[in-house]
């Protein structure tokens, strides 16, 4: 397969119809946005086509809505945003699509947006539906994908729509994520650490078998590295723990020494005997039948820092503990420090994503700085396990 078209600077768009795919899934309660980084990520791009004076038409999904209109999930609150942000007349359509869609986008001029209302309240965006796709792509000159966070998805803004439109591009968030994942898996500069955390490990097998083959170290935290300690006969009191995972740990472990990759899961920990109160340093074995692993202890924080001051390049996704509770926050907190001040004086690449890894991050009071913060989860996770996700397979 040929390589990404990506969306070249140069083009010619003036008066052309753009359709923007983007990735405005942010969280919103009572109409108040409560985290607009995605949107913020999406303002230079927006700006330099409103300065190419092309007419903007964007499409985002919210939520999971099912194929219905629900009002909780309505865009209007975006909407709204993009008016303030944008030095541009910011229109908002909620109708449907048909032959006479086109009509009713006519007046845009140049330079202009229209947002269109949540695409997942059409039933057939999540279906792919042909009929569907063709009617979005008639809106348009060009289609540019800029939502690498909804590239895994099979639907028809993200996959079907690019069957009907004359040209589709990726754009350049799109570019910047697949370039930050392939210094870690394709370009990379080793040694390369991979921190892997969170607490199922049924939903990560996939990606840690992968990335076996491609890293040097791999460090398990967070409540899937229990299930490791359970492999290895330790007690772990009430903890989280997955039920069959032995077969799946064995693997990963043969994996590993086929590959010569170094496995380091936790030697300590933090337990408590709820999630809301304070908790001590254990040393694994030495855990209570009513206790909790909440956090990674002290020695494993200090072979962490270790390990990541060793490498030139560090992937981490998923939390090392319950960092909801600030007194279980200090293994996930000291591993973006340190991974922070590596990146800082060593030039470390690091690369993070996912997002529990970056809900962390943000509750952190220091100003911490990464080579790259992905802003995708599942798209994230399964470009990492090395699949062609739907959405970019169309745009090489
Ligand atoms: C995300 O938040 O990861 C993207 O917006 C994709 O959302 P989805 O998992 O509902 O497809």
């Amino acid at each position: 397969m040929g390589e990404i078209n990506f969306f070249p600077d140069d083009l010619e768009i003036k008066d052309q119809k753009i359709i923007l795919r983007l990735d405005l899934n942010v969280p919103i309660k009572d109409k108040v946005i409560k985290d607009d980084t995605r949107i913020t990520l999406c303002l230079p791009f927006i700006n330099r086509l409103i300065e190419k004076k092309a007419k903007i038409i964007i499409i985002s999904h919210l939520g999971r809505p099912k194929g219905i209109n629900v009002p909780d999930l309505s865009l209007i609150p975006i909407y709204k945003y993009l008016k303030d942000a944008l030095k541009t007349n910011v229109y908002f359509f909620r109708g449907t699509f048909d032959g006479e869609t086109k009509e009713k986008f006519s007046h845009l001029k140049g330079g202009e947006v229209i947002l269109i209302e949540n695409i997942r309240f059409f039933k057939e965006e999540t279906e792919d539906g042909q009929d569907f796709s063709k009617k979005l792509a008639e809106l348009g000159d060009i289609y540019i994908n800029d939502a690498f966070s909804c590239s895994h998805r099979e639907q028809a803004s993200v996959h079907g729509i690019t069957k009907f439109v004359k040209k589709s591009y990726a754009g350049p968030l799109l570019k910047k994520e697949i370039t930050a994942i392939n210094l870690v898996i394709k370009n990379k500069k080793e040694p390369v650490t991979c921190i892997i955390g969170g607490s199922k490990i049924s939903t990560k097998i996939n990606v840690i078998t992968n990335l076996l083959k491609k890293v040097n170290n791999m460090v398990i935290v967070g409540a899937m590295a229990n299930n490791f300690f359970v492999y290895k006969n330790l007690k772990v009191g009430k903890s989280l723990v997955e039920k069959d995972t032995k077969e799946i740990i064995k693997t990963i472990y043969s994996k590993a020494e086929q590959n010569n990759c170094k496995i380091l899961i936790p030697e300590d920990c933090i337990v408590g005997v709820s999630f809301e109160g304070k908790g001590i340093n254990k040393s694994l074995g030495d855990i209570l039948d009513d206790e909790i692993i909440l956090d990674i202890g002290e020695n494993t924080i200090k072979n962490i820092c270790e390990v990541v001051e060793r490498s030139n390049t560090v992937l981490w996704n998923g939390p090392a503990g319950y960092f909801e509770n600030e007194n279980f926050a200090k293994g996930t907190f000291s591993i973006a420090e340190n991974i922070s001040k590596n990146t800082i004086e060593k030039s470390l690449i690091s690369v993070l994503g996912g997002g529990d890894t970056l809900a962390a991050i943000n509750r952190n009071k220091n100003k911490l700085s990464f080579s790259h913060l992905s802003t995708a989860g599942g798209a994230f996770l399964e470009y990492l396990e090395g699949k062609d996700l739907p959405g970019i397979s169309v745009l090489k």
